[in-house]
């Protein structure tokens, strides 16, 4: 069990240099070359992430998993890699041999699998949302800043060519002063809008830890597939990711093991969006969703959030679409269909559209024809990544845990998209408008259920202190 005691003690006495060698020390073929890196949680997006990881340069030593069914697939892919059921096992027998860790848990144990990495002084990628709590994510994003190491949170890339070419329009003033932005994904493809949990219970799979699953969140006896209890009848389930009640991925839908549509892709779409607009933390949320229960995120949800002004930036609103909902398309757009994935930039001149519909391969268009071809020509100034974007992510990280810049989504950046997450959830949940403090981290209307949430309730002996 981690504690933040535990957590603590573990930071001192780990006492820890990085285990990383200055290129300087050896030279070119120096230690420092070879960054090995250990996962846990790898079976789900782990199975694509950790070979990106390997093209990258690192070197995967160890990987981790409750389900070594489900993992089979990935630790095939890395035969010589020493395989753990328990995280903190891992850890600590690794300690001298891994220079990184992945968490590619679900939602729910992101947090206590990074603040064990991070007392350990590992650097460390996190897929996201980093975090599920407010809270949470304070504490993991100035334990990592404290211990100095090196981190990177799994979104779509904001310094792709896509990305790049936005701030270099945005910064030209294309459309002038952005007043307005509308994201939106096609998300959820998991089912969402129960009503309860699981109201029967299936014999858990031999070797499956299910109670460690379940870990800091609230317990419910384990079921393995929706088949006849599918919850929405009508819903179609081919749209689905698997017909998993819980594990594997569909725990995306429920308030204790994820975060719904906006804490799945709103991260993806904020990371771009954030760093265009220089946002930090909205000060009104409100949302508009279908029924809500106690226990899952809604089928459909709209979310607003107010931003106040940024140096020479005005004020302005972003509003999250999901679950079939889309904003409003503009005129310019003509009869073509918004794509499935996006953000609409409304500007004081015009009008941007971001397509993510393939997020390798996200493209940026200027709507109104006029302005279009004014800025055609803008030179391209700005130093883009690579374009193998799943890649490029983590070859940032390896810079990064060799002494070079910190990655495009590194924690203190990742702060902000994740926080962006955690309060439209809030908004959502209770189904109030929320004003946010947050250097005081509070909301300050009156919504006691929503000031309660910023806070992780952690269950089973499990605390954050
Ligand atoms: N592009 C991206 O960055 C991206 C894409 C997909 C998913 N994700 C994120 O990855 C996370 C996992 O999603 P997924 O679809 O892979 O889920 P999944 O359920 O398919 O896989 C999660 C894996 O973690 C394992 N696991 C759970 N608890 C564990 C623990 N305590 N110790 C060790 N292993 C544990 C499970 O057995 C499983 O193999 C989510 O947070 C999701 O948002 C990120």
């Amino acid at each position: 069990m981690t504690t933040r005691k535990r957590f603590i003690g573990g930071m001192l006495a780990a006492g820890a240099v990085p285990t990383i060698v200055p290129h300087s020390v050896f030279g070119k073929n120096a230690p420092s070359n070879r960054v090995t890196v250990g996962g846990i949680g790898v079976g789900g997006i782990g199975n694509a992430q950790l070979p990106q990881m390997k093209k990258a340069g690192f070197e995967v030593v160890a990987l981790c998993d409750l389900d070594w069914q489900y993992a089979e697939r990935v630790f095939k892919k890395f035969p010589q890699a020493r395989k753990y059921k328990d995280y903190e096992e891992m850890l600590r027998l690794e300690g001298d041999k891994v220079d990184a860790v992945y968490c590619g848990c679900p939602d729910h144990w992101h947090t206590l699998v990074c603040l064990a990495a991070i007392a350990k002084k590992k650097h460390l990628c996190c897929v996201k949302p980093l975090t599920r709590f407010v809270d949470e994510c304070r504490l993991v994003v100035s334990a990592a800043r404290a211990a100095g190491i090196a981190t990177q949170v799994t979104a779509n890339s904001n310094c792709d060519e896509a990305s790049m070419r936005l701030y270099e329009y945005l910064n030209a003033g294309a459309i002038g002063d952005v007043v307005e932005a509308h994201a939106w994904s096609r998300r959820p493809v998991w089912p969402q809008g129960m009503v309860s949990y699981a109201d029967w219970e299936d014999p858990i799979p031999e070797g499956f830890n299910w109670k460690k699953w379940i870990g800091p969140a609230k317990y419910v006896p384990f079921a393995a597939k929706w088949g006849k209890h599918a919850p929405y009848e009508k819903m179609s389930k081919e749209a689905w990711c698997g017909d998993a009640v819980y594990h594997p991925f569909n725990f995306r839908g429920w308030f204790e093991y994820g975060a719904g549509a906006l804490g799945d892709m709103g991260c993806h779409r904020a990371n771009t969006l954030y760093k265009a607009l220089d946002l930090k933390w909205p000060t009104h949320v409100e949302a508009s969703c279908s029924r809500v229960s106690e226990v899952a995120f809604p089928l459909a949800s709209m979310v607003t959030f107010d931003y106040p002004a940024r140096g020479t930036k005005p004020e302005c609103r972003v509003i999250w679409y999901d679950g079939g909902l889309l904003p409003p398309k503009p005129k310019a757009m003509g009869a073509t269909p918004l794509p499935q994935e996006g953000v609409l930039y409304v500007g004081t001149k015009g009008t941007i559209l971001f397509s993510s519909q393939k997020p390798a391969e996200a493209t940026v268009t200027i709507l109104e024809p006029a302005r279009a071809a004014q800025f055609a020509n803008l030179p391209r100034t700005l130093p883009r990544r690579n374009p193998d974007m799943f890649r490029e992510i983590f070859v940032e990280w390896l810079e990064a845990c060799k002494g070079g810049a910190p990655a495009s989504c590194n924690f203190d950046f990742a702060q902000y998209i994740t926080e962006f997450t955690h309060l439209g959830n809030l908004a959502i949940r209770t189904a109030k408008p929320i004003d946010f403090d947050p250097v005081a981290m509070k909301i300050t209307n009156d919504n006691a259920a929503a000031n309660k949430l910023l806070h992780a309730s952690y269950e089973n002996g499990y605390t954050l202190g």
